[in-house]
């Protein structure tokens, strides 16, 4: 099942289709493991693999956690809010301090893009992206494509409309590099205001206007408005936001019958999505979470089960 090459998972954009591929794959083998009674497996015995979240997070740390222990691997987790960051010590040295202590990988979210690959030059252990500022969040793209692909049996042509903060959002971007090189075809849709200046260089098409993302489409992944990384207005009120970019039950009869409705959460509810979209029939948010723990268990065990063989990357 292994015979994988990266040490280190960063981005989407740095693996090509066969490599998503061998992740989905992975990932559908593992899934069942958490429908056991007795959930886990002697994959990862005797590896430990240190957590250090310097962002809030509820699904990707705790999803994270599961899926080590899962794996038989042990957990170390480490706050921003509790360590020796909050006495001036820098990322490098909390990382090389602890990989001092013979840990087999290093999981980190950060607020600024480019700390895991930098983390990933100074240590000689894996290292795996949780979201690195408003760059990439290569998990929860793989997470989402795992859950179209699971309810749609095929990424190849689909219409996939990512609605929303583009701007603030690694989750835009890890989706589309990664639904992108599997054939979807990926429209952005938002304010011009909320839309990055170097959109066009990404294989997606830009719309403004929320009817023409939703007309047709096969997946709609709304993205949460990221006020807490918004130092300027972007847009006048959530009130008025939420009118022309929100998704309710009217505005989504412009969508395939049977479109999927995504997030990758935490949702604000009633502004990006409506309640009853959020809790209807076509929302697959809470599957999204489930597959979160089978997805990153792949990861996991691709990266640290042969790491004395993979080689450094991306
Ligand atoms: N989707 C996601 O990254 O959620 P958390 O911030 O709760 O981890």
């Amino acid at each position: 099942m292994s015979d994988w090459k990266k040490r280190d998972l960063l981005t989407l954009e740095s693996l090509d289709k066969d490599e998503i591929n061998h992740i989905l794959r992975t990932a559908e083998s593992f899934k069942e493991i958490s429908t056991r009674s007795i959930k886990k497996v002697p994959a990862l015995r005797g590896k430990t693999i240190a957590s250090l979240f310097f962002e809030a997070s509820t699904r990707t740390r705790t999803s994270f956690e599961l899926a080590a222990k899962r794996l038989s691997a042990d957990v170390v987790s480490i706050h921003s809010s509790s360590s020796s960051v909050l006495k001036g010590e820098s990322l490098i040295d909390t990382a090389r301090n602890i990989e001092a202590m013979r840990v087999d990988g290093i999981i980190i979210r950060h607020s600024s893009a480019g700390a895991p690959r930098l983390l990933s030059a100074k240590v000689s252990v894996p290292v795996i992206n949780a979201g690195d500022g408003a760059h990439e969040h290569p998990t929860q793209g793989l997470l989402d494509i795992f859950t179209i692909k699971q309810k749609k049996k095929k990424i190849e042509g689909l219409k996939v409309s990512i609605v929303g903060d583009i701007l603030h959002s690694r989750v835009a971007r890890s989706n589309i590099w990664g639904l992108s090189k599997l054939g979807a075809k990926v429209c952005v849709c938002g304010p011009a205001t909320l839309l990055p200046p170097c959109i066009e260089k990404f294989p997606v098409r830009v719309v403004t206007n929320l009817k023409e993302a939703l007309a047709g489409a096969d997946v709609v992944i709304a993205l949460r408005i990221q006020l807490e990384r918004q130092k300027e207005r972007f847009f006048p009120t959530l009130r008025e936001y939420s009118r022309e970019y929100g998704i309710d039950k009217e505005n989504i009869k412009l969508a395939k019958r049977d479109v999927l409705i995504m997030h990758p959460g935490p949702v604000n509810r009633g502004i990006e999505l409506s309640q009853d979209v959020i809790d209807g029939p076509r929302s697959v948010i809470l599957e999204q979470v489930t597959n979160g723990v089978a997805v990153r268990m792949a990861v996991l065990y691709l990266l640290l089960q042969k790491e004395e063989t993979n080689e450094s990357i991306s």
